[in-house]
């Protein structure tokens, strides 16, 4: 007899995922063996810079960095995770309370909801919003209420609707964001601390594409406002600075009590980040800055060579000024995100993804990510004046 086995009652519930049919699509085009050109990507397409590759190297040969690592990271990585965030934002950390390192910032994301949420309680979450939120508040019980984001706003969340939420516990925000690419004024955020500290609501600030920033204009931590620690936790990430997606290695910071509760939860769940990976963390924090300012101008000559490939084909976007993503309205003659998606693949071998797989709010738009050479962007470039 097999017994009969069914997901949880908390997964059955998760809504589907949309990005199923796009992928499958995606998948059989490959297969097929056409030449596709895949601006789904979140990953960039260059390998980690070869400095922190060789202090790994040195690092996994050492056999004190074998074993299970301390829950909170080596000392010397908090240290430096201080260091390069005064640096960065003149802001300080203390070391043992207000500092976390992750597997990746994604991994706390996840984990905090469970520490801080309970059942039925109100979690406000920007929509469109990178699609890792949500399904770890409601495993916790949240309840979440959605924000539009929306352009005339700049794609930052109207606040004065906060005030209409009854007893919100915390709201997630990203900037700068994914999918849409939005960064955060010094006033929204003054105004966001503010709000919270009156109303006693947890900020979560995801901060994961803090350094991939362009013409200049640095994104703001919310620490740089007066007062937010005494709401707020920031995530960041070691994974878009340094091309280390695969190595699995960020940080919590801020709150004393917020980084506790995260703690605790995993605690009960990791045993922290594989110490030699840890030990080229500590390496990538220390990189000269051109390391960072070299990726910033690569994403960002390739925004510029996309931005205006598509408008001479009759296509406006506004350029970004963060992230490597591209947020764009569909073009006109299309109905929705998905048609677009699906159009893009089936008539030019093109990859983007469908806006609406962020939220219902990212309905009409389409997310290109830069992570493509530039000879790929002219390509797609050509391909879709074909087909526009
Ligand atoms: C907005 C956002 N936050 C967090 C992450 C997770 O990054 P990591 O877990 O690699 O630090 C991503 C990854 O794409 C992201 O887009």
């Amino acid at each position: 007899m097999s017994l009969n086995i069914e997901f949880s009652d908390r997964l059955k519930n998760l809504p589907p995922y949309l990005f199923i049919e796009i992928d499958k699509a995606k998948r059989a085009a490959v297969a097929e063996g056409r030449d596709v050109i895949n601006l789904g990507i979140g990953d960039p397409d260059y390998g980690t810079p070869e400095h922190i590759i060789e202090a790994m190297k040195v690092a996994i040969a050492d056999s004190a960095n074998h074993h299970y690592a301390f829950d909170a990271g080596m000392p010397e990585l908090r240290q430096e995770i201080a260091t390069w965030f005064q640096g960065r934002f003149n802001v300080g950390l203390d070391v043992d309370t207000e500092i976390y390192p992750l597997i990746g910032s994604k991994e706390g994301l996840a984990h905090l909801p469970l520490g801080i949420i309970n059942p039925k309680e109100k979690v406000l979450l920007t929509n469109p919003a990178y699609p890792a939120y949500r399904p770890s508040i409601e495993f916790a019980g949240g309840k979440i209420i959605n924000l539009p984001l929306k352009a005339g706003n700049g794609f930052l969340p109207d606040l004065k609707k906060i005030a209409e939420f009854k007893d919100p516990k915390a709201i997630v925000i990203n900037y700068p964001n994914n999918p849409t690419a939005a960064t955060a004024t010094k006033e929204f955020y003054t105004e966001l601390v503010e709000l919270a500290r009156e109303r006693g609501i947890i900020i979560v600030s995801d901060m994961a594409y803090s350094e991939v920033y362009f013409d200049g204009e640095k994104p703001l931590s919310i620490f740089e406002i007066e007062g937010a620690k005494e709401i707020a936790i920031e995530f960041h990430s070691l994974s878009k600075t340094y091309y280390m997606t695969g190595w699995r290695i960020g940080w919590a910071c801020g709150n004393p009590t917020l980084i506790a509760a995260l703690a605790k939860v995993k605690s009960n769940f990791d045993s922290g980040i594989f110490q030699a990976v840890q030990v080229a963390g500590i390496t990538a924090l220390k990189s000269d800055p051109l390391v960072a300012e070299d990726m910033r101008t690569l994403y960002q000559d390739r925004r510029d060579y996309l931005i205006n490939g598509l408008r001479a084909i009759g296509w406006k976007i506004p350029p970004p000024k963060a992230t490597y993503y591209v947020w764009a309205k569909i073009p006109k003659g299309f109905s929705n995100s998905m048609e677009t998606a699906k159009a893009f693949l089936d008539k030019a071998d093109i990859v983007v993804t469908p806006g609406n797989g962020f939220g219902e709010q990212g309905e009409g738009y389409i997310r290109m990510a830069l992570t493509v050479s530039k000879d790929r962007i002219n390509e797609a470039v050509g391909r879709l004046q074909k087909i526009l």
